[in-house]
Order: structure tokens, then C-alpha cells, then sequence
């Protein structure tokens, strides 16, 4: 009789459970799965972009109207700082020839792209660089100009590698690719981008 109480007890516990409402994470696991279920990969296009990093995950929890506290942002940023890897050369500087052509170019990361090629950067996408072209997107501030405003010292280089490398090292749930972190951009391909944006003979500079 006994056994019986207690087995009664359990069951009404465990329906009581699963009476309340699921939680917030809950809910946000079951929508991840659905979503993992809905694609499969193909091409550059892998499942891996489905799953946030810590970052991603904090960018999300405040996003809309649910502003980043300042200090939140300031621990966030540190993190990303300390993810930026330099060339084992210490050049940051390549062609910016070949860095423009990467910034114009929109190829990468799709399932119709070959995963055995390069992936473009897309920076107009977003950007103004140059005065000489036509079509580009305002997202990003124009950096036209780039280091003639700011110098073409060694400090504003080191700042265009890491924003390239990782823009949320500064603004921490920035809207631009973090292409180096993210393995998007190689090495050599954000010199060339780095050149594009320092390079006094650059068109990004006249
Ligand atoms: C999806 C949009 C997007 C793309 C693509 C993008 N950016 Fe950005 N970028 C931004 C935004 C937005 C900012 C403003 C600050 C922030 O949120 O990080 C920014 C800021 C910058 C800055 C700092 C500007 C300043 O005045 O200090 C640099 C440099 C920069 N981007 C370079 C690039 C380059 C080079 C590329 C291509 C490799 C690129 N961006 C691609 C959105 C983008």
C-alpha cells in the first residue's frame, strides 16, 4: 500500500512537469533542431553556421529593444580581442590590387560554391571604398579615404587587420563578418584587403 502512495506521488510529480510551460532555452533548442532538420549541407553551405558561439548567443539574448550593457560589451569585446591571430611574418600589408577584387567580389559561403575555392570578402556589400564605384551598400560606414583621414602608420594598420580579422573586437555584436575568427578570408587574402584600405596608391586612399 505503501509502495503504491509513493508510486502515485511520482506520477503526479512527473505529469506536474511536464504541465509547466517549457523554458526560454528549452524553446530555443527545440527551434535549433527544427531548423537543423529543415537544411542539409551542401557545398561552402555546412550545418556548422546553425550553432552560435558564446558570442552569438549573448548578441541574440540582447537583441531588438534589449540593449548590451555597457560592461557586458566591454568583457565581450576583450574575448574577441584575444581570438586575433597575426601573420607569422608581421606583414600586414599585401597587394591592393588583388585586395580589391577580393573586396568587390560576393562569392563564398553558398551552396552553389565549390568549397575547394576562395571565398570573395563582399566589403561592398556593405561599404563605400572608392570613388570609382557605383554600386555599393551603406550597413558599414564609407571608408573611402580609410587611412588618409587616419594616417598610415602602424596603429591604423594594426586596427584595419583586426577589424578585418575580427570586427567584434570592437563593437561587439557588430554586423560585420568576423572573416579571419570565422576562417572565411585566408592570411594572404586579408593582407591584400588590408593594402586595399592602406595603401597610399590604393584607390580607397585618392
Ligand atoms: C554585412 C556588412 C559588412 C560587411 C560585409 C563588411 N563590413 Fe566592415 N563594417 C560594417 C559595419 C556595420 C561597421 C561599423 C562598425 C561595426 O559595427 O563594426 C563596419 C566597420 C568597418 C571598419 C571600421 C571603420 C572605421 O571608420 O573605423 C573597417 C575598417 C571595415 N568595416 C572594413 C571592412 C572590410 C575591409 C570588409 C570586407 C573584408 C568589410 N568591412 C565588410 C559592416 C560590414
Amino acid at each position: 500500500m505503501k509502495n503504491h502512495t509513493i508510486a502515485f506521488a511520482v506520477m503526479a510529480a512527473i505529469a506536474a512537469g511536464c504541465a509547466t510551460a517549457p523554458t526560454e532555452d528549452e524553446l530555443a533548442a527545440k527551434a535549433h533542431d527544427v531548423l537543423k532538420r529543415s537544411f542539409e549541407p551542401r557545398g561552402q553551405a555546412g550545418l556548422d553556421r546553425l550553432d552560435q558561439d558564446s558570442l552569438q548567443r549573448m548578441c541574440s539574448k540582447y537583441s531588438g529593444g534589449n540593449a548590451l550593457p555597457a560592461d557586458v560589451a566591454e568583457r565581450l569585446q576583450k574575448e574577441q580581442m584575444a581570438l586575433i591571430k597575426y601573420p607569422a611574418s608581421g606583414k600586414l600589408i599585401g597587394d591592393w590590387k588583388r585586395g580589391e577584387k577580393i573586396a568587390q567580389s560576393g562569392r563564398g559561403g553558398q551552396f552553389s560554391d565549390d568549397p575547394k575555392k576562395p571565398s570573395g570578402a563582399n566589403c561592398y556589400a556593405c561599404h563605400q571604398l572608392t570613388k570609382q564605384e557605383i554600386s555599393y551598400g551603406t550597413i558599414g560606414p564609407s571608408l573611402y579615404n580609410f587611412a588618409k583621414l587616419r594616417g598610415y602608420g602602424p596603429d591604423i594598420q594594426k586596427y584595419a587587420w583586426n577589424k578585418v580579422y575580427n570586427s567584434h573586437a570592437y563593437v561587439a555584436c557588430s554586423s560585420m563578418p568576423r572573416f579571419g575568427y570565422k576562417g572565411i578570408l585566408t592570411e594572404e587574402q586579408m593582407q591584400d584587403l588590408v593594402a586595399l584600405l592602406m595603401d597610399p596608391a590604393s584607390p580607397v586612399n585618392h
